[in-house]
This record gives structure tokens, sequence and C-alpha cells, in this order.
């Protein structure tokens, strides 16, 4: 079925100036509070990727959990976890990076992937892109390969995407604003 972008835009709030003047936050909360939106949502990347040669799903702490973990179901993948500094038990390694609303790091533990795997990257927004070429650095550094990062939403106004496709690593994203 043709991927319903309106509805789930009428779902996602703006909040204007939060959490600090200028920025405005995309909440994705209410998509989770409505079972239409999220099958939309989720229907949406299960029709993209069904038939991809994808091995894993890597999915960013804590937002890009939340779909990610039914995509995973869904397509009967492995799901890697990419969690912010301190979370992870065992051998991790770590990359730091800059957001739209400050600075952080995220850790993966050192196997959860390596040569031979491709794997997608999955959260559920692009603003700057400093979080998605972070966890694609942290998969390229265990050997694997990023065969795309994919979103809910992106924000093209600032640049994120555009730095992804920049540094050759393909994009999806359901919706833009
Ligand atoms: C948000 C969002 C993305 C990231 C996007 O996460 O969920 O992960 O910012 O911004 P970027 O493209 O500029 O890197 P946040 O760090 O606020 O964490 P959260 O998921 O724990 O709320
Ligand atoms: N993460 C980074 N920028 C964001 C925004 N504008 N809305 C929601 N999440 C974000």
């Amino acid at each position: 079925m043709a991927f319903d972008a309106s509805y789930v835009k009428s779902v996602i709030r703006a909040l204007p100036d939060w959490p600090e003047p200028g920025v405005t936050f995309r909440d994705i909360t209410p998509i989770f509070k409505d079972p239409k939106a999220l099958r939309t949502v989720t229907d949406g990347f299960i029709e993209r990727y069904v038939t991809s040669d994808i091995t894993h799903i890597a999915s960013i702490d804590a937002r890009g959990f939340l779909v990610s973990a039914i995509l995973a179901h869904q397509l009967n993948k492995p799901l890697i976890l990419v969690r912010k500094k301190g979370k992870l038990p065992g051998d991790t390694i770590s990359q730091s990076y800059d957001l739209e609303y400050g600075s952080a790091t995220l850790e993966v533990q050192t196997d959860a992937c390596g040569p031979g795997d491709k794997v997608l990257i999955f959260d559920d927004l692009i603003a700057t892109g400093g979080t998605l070429i972070a966890a694609c650095s942290l998969v390229q550094r265990l050997g694997g390969s990023v065969s795309e990062v994919a979103s809910i939403i992106d924000l093209p106004g600032l640049q994120g995407s555009q730095r992804l496709q920049d540094s050759g690593v393909s994009v999806f994203s359901l919706i833009a604003y």
C-alpha cells in the first residue's frame, strides 16, 4: 500500500523553542499512541527492506530503538543496539559527535557485527547527521558495511542527510520537514 505521509505528518507534533531557543522539536511520541500511525510507519520500512540483502539492523539509543525492534522482528534480522556512553557491558568501541543541541558519545559492543555483514542503521530523525555518521563509523570500524541509513524524519535544512550522502552512504527517510 502507498505510504500515507500526510497521515503520519498530521500525528507528529512540532514544539517551537524546545529543548532550547531556535530549535523546532519534532515529537514522535504521538505515533506510539496511534496504532494506525505506528503501522503506517513500520509498514513503510518493511516494504522497502523486505526484499533487501541486509543482514543486520543497527538502532540508535533511544528513540531509534522503538521502531527498529519492530523492524528486526518483522524482517527476522538480528538487532544491534548502538547506545549512549556507559550503558553497554563488555568490550565496546566508542565514537563522539555533535548534534543540534549538544554533543554525545555512542558505543557498540565489539561482537555486534563484522566483515561481510550488511547493516541497515535506523534512527527516528536526521538533523545535523552527527549521530548517524558516528553510528556508520562504529559499524565500519567493526568491519561491517553500511547498506543504508533510514529514519522516519529528515530535516534537510540542517544538511545531515546531505552530509551522509556526501560520505557515500545511502539515505532513506519516510518524511521531511
Ligand atoms: C536525537 C534523535 C537522533 C539525533 C538526531 O537524539 O533521536 O538520534 O538526535 O540529531 P543529529 O542528526 O543532529 O545527530 P537525542 O540525542 O536527542 O537522543 P534520544 O533519542 O535519547 O532522545
Ligand atoms: N534531534 C535533533 N534535532 C531534533 C529535532 N529538531 N526534533 C526532534 N529530535 C531532534
